[in-house]
């Protein structure tokens, strides 16, 4: 694939991976792209590059605009591996070329590459004139890690916004306008609710310094490249970052072992949609755990079932008990339940876990053995009241 010119001497020249579908236990299931951006000023300036094993398909796309032994800078916006993994290779190219990243970013290369760097840190309000341009460096530390900052160009109005706004999708198309919105967005929430969630109030300190900026072109590291759709995806952002999570919607997850729990949560399910309120269903089996998050960042009941086994919960629940404290959510409604024969230890552990993610919990629910069509309808009338209760407390 040729490089794409996005604005006159400003270039995509990044890698697609088709073949990604894990990345660091995110199931993506699209594949990426590590976006990687060429301006060719009188400075010649590359900000930010690829996977170490892609970058000769990086270096082949710059070479169908310039030399690349002509670069004369390189803006390293975040030093994780899919954005710095080229740059040891690069440097052997263009051993002068000045790096421009944050103090973190700097630390964090000489430990990731065991060498040292011609790197020199900015800080917020710094910036670089390239010729014709300028580029303006703001930190935002720990979207994703303690070394990124986002880069902007006011002459072309662009912001090259490395991880943030990023999704993971392997495509032909570089610019929203040329894809489908809702997987766009569906995948850039996923990207949110599994990469950016815990730095949430970072983002929104953040998103006051790029609503501040005029912008025309929004240029992640990961999927499409935003123009058309950028108040959409402000606002998306506004919304996740303020976790401001939907009271009509319930996510019930579980796994069992024979029905019974399946069986609560269908019981369950049914108060909800009596309450008018619409329920996802997830059986740990059959869904990955970084889909499920996706819907947790914009649900506001959270059930979670588990029937017990030795003494325990289900390994399927407790990976995705682990991964959804770990992405710390919070301000939900909280619902433990689950069957058991005897101990019946699992829906504690389960509720433990709810409340160690800062939930306000609703009272749990066990059940021994096999729920008869009576006890599932008390389950259910259960549920009803205390949803009705949390309505009427808000
Ligand atoms: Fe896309 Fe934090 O790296």
């Amino acid at each position: 694939m040729l490089p794409r010119e996005l604005k006159k001497g400003i270039y995509w020249v990044g890698v697609i991976d088709w073949d990604l579908r894990n990345f660091h236990g995110y199931l993506t299931q699209r594949g990426s792209t590590y976006n990687a951006y060429l301006i060719i000023d009188e400075k010649i300036t590359l900000i930010d590059n690829v996977k170490e094993k892609l970058y000769p398909e990086m270096i082949e796309r710059i070479s169908k605009i310039v030399d690349p032994s002509k670069i004369d800078i390189i803006v390293q916006n975040h030093v994780e591996g899919d954005h710095s993994g080229s740059l040891p290779a690069l440097l052997e190219r263009v051993p002068n070329a000045q790096i421009y990243a944050t103090g973190n970013a700097d630390k964090a290369l000489k430990l990731l590459y065991h060498r040292d760097f011609n790197v020199k840190i900015v800080n917020g309000g710094d910036s670089i004139s390239l010729g014709k341009r300028t580029l303006h460096f703001v930190p935002t530390p720990m979207i994703h890690w303690p070394d990124n900052m986002v880069t902007y160009c006011p002459e072309d109005k662009m912001l090259f916004s490395n991880d943030s706004f990023g999704q993971h999708i392997a495509s032909s198309q570089r610019i929203d306008s040329e894809y489908p919105l809702s997987t766009i967005m569906e995948e850039a929430r996923k990207y949110f609710a599994n990469i950016v969630l815990p730095f949430r109030k970072m983002v929104v300190k953040a998103l006051e310094v790029v609503k501040s900026l005029d912008i025309d072109m929004i240029c992640p590291s990961h999927g499409l490249i935003w123009e058309k759709y950028i108040p959409e995806i402000l606002e998306e952002y506004h919304m996740l970052s303020h976790n401001e999570a939907n009271d009509k919607y319930a996510l019930i997850v579980y796994d069992t072992m024979w029905e019974s729990t399946r069986k609560m949560a269908y019981a369950i399910q049914r108060a909800f949609n009596h309450a008018g309120i619409d329920v996802r269903m997830v059986n740990l089996q059959n869904d990955h755990i970084s889909d499920i998050m996706t819907e947790v960042a914009t649900a506001k009941y959270i059930c979670v079932g588990s029937s017990t086994l030795n003494n325990g919960i289900l390994p399927s629940v407790a990976a995705f008990l682990t991964y959804l404290k770990g992405l710390s959510p919070q301000d939900r409604i909280g619902l433990a339940f689950g069957s058991y024969g005897w101990g019946g230890q699992s829906v504690g552990i389960v509720e433990n876990y709810l409340k160690d993610c800062g939930f306000t919990i609703m009272d749990k629910i066990r059940h021994q053995y096999i729920p008869s069509k009576v006890d599932l309808d008390a389950i259910t009338e259960r549920v009803s009241a205390k949803i009705e209760e949390f309505k009427e407390e808000k």
